[in-house]
């Protein structure tokens, strides 16, 4: 029963004490995340991963590339598991690596070395070591407006993986007009773009996420006319026109903080995953909180990981058995590491 393997985690927590460490996505599901020992956004956990020296055994409750992220950044002994190796995300699986070369022989062959490539860290392992290779680095939803603006400090153009949203709205930001921004189709190895060529500054790579792209402009000319007093912050991976449309933006724990900075009495309309958006609900119920799509929006992938398959991976550990290991080559985690520390050390 529930009960009975809430029980036997609470257990082994408590039997493998420091030489576990359980970091928890804001995304899990709240029988998940009451087990974690922090719960944080891709940077935070990103972060804490670098910095623990003590756990022994990294049990990564989020999706694939965060599990990919905490590997490169521990040391060999320090083992990453993915209780249920199906936690993958449709956005990093946009962009291959055989996609990202022929891409980058072709812009570099029409702009030549004026490129410097950005990876969201929602991206696999390979992407990162390509960035990394390139003089590039990683960027999350919390630090991209400085990494975009320390990219254009290192050259005139950037190449901007896997999301074309992220992407734009960083860029719109910091300046960019839209008509200097191209996309990159990595299924017809095409670059489209409607101004000159030559004053293009930022190449999108064309991806998305599955989850965010449900978040529509419908959806916002619905809340503003049932509730006018309601204020709509969404998360930037979704599209330029919702994110022009809302009052504010920003990472999952930018949404957070706002939340819980707010007064007792607001209005919100969240434009995140379903499971932060319940919990902030459950969270406050002195404020009146609804996601901004009534149909609610789960990522199916990050809820893959439930208890079943949390107890199941600490049951493994206990027993020796080491399943559903995490592990990225040497020579990928040594190009990945500078994209990844680029980025870090400014955060
Ligand atoms: P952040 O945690 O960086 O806000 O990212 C959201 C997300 O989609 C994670 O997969
Ligand atoms: Fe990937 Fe989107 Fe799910 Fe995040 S919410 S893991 S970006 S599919």
């Amino acid at each position: 029963t529930r009960k009975q393997m809430e029980a036997r985690i609470r257990e082994i927590k408590e039997q493998l004490g420091e030489k576990l460490f359980i970091p928890g996505h804001h995304y899990q599901k709240e029988e998940v995340i009451q087990f974690a020992d922090v719960s944080g956004d891709s940077l935070q956990l990103a972060q804490l991963c670098a910095t623990n020296e003590k756990a022994e055994h990294i049990v990564f409750c989020g999706v694939h590339f965060m599990a990919e992220t905490a590997d490169i950044l521990t040391n060999d002994q320090q083992k990453v598991y993915l209780p249920d190796m199906r936690a993958g995300c449709s956005m990093a699986d946009m962009a291959d690596i055989f996609q990202t070369d022929r891409a980058w022989d072709a812009l570099t062959a029409m702009f030549g070395e004026t490129i410097v490539p950005l990876t969201y860290v929602n991206s696999t392992a390979a992407i990162k070591a390509f960035v990394g290779k390139n003089g590039g680095a990683t960027v999350t939803s919390s630090n991209a407006h400085a990494m975009v603006k320390w990219a254009f400090t290192q050259k005139e153009r950037i190449l901007f993986l896997p999301d074309q949203h992220l992407g734009r709205n960083t860029a719109f930001d910091i300046g960019i007009p839209l008509e200097q921004m191209a996309v990159w189709d990595p299924i017809q190895d095409k670059l489209v773009y409607e101004g000159a060529l030559e004053d293009i500054k930022v190449i999108l790579w064309k991806g998305h996420c599955s989850v965010h792209e449900n978040f529509t402009v419908k959806n916002i000319v619905d809340v503003r006319q049932q509730h006018p007093d309601m204020q709509i912050i969404v998360h930037p991976e979704c599209s330029r026109e919702v994110v022009a449309m809302s009052d504010d933006n920003g990472s999952t724990k930018y949404i957070i903080d706002t939340i819980e900075k707010a007064p007792s009495g607001s209005k919100w309309a969240i434009g995140t995953e379903m499971n932060l958006v319940n919990r902030l609900i459950q969270q406050h119920t002195d404020k009146q909180i609804i996601s901004l799509n009534p149909s609610m929006c789960p990522c199916l992938t990050m809820n893959r990981i439930d208890l079943p398959h949390l107890l199941w991976s600490l049951e493994s550990i206990v027993n020796g058995e080491k399943v559903n290991v995490i592990t990225v080559d040497e020579e990928t985690t040594k190009e990945a590491i500078n994209a990844l520390e680029r980025m870090l050390v400014r955060a």
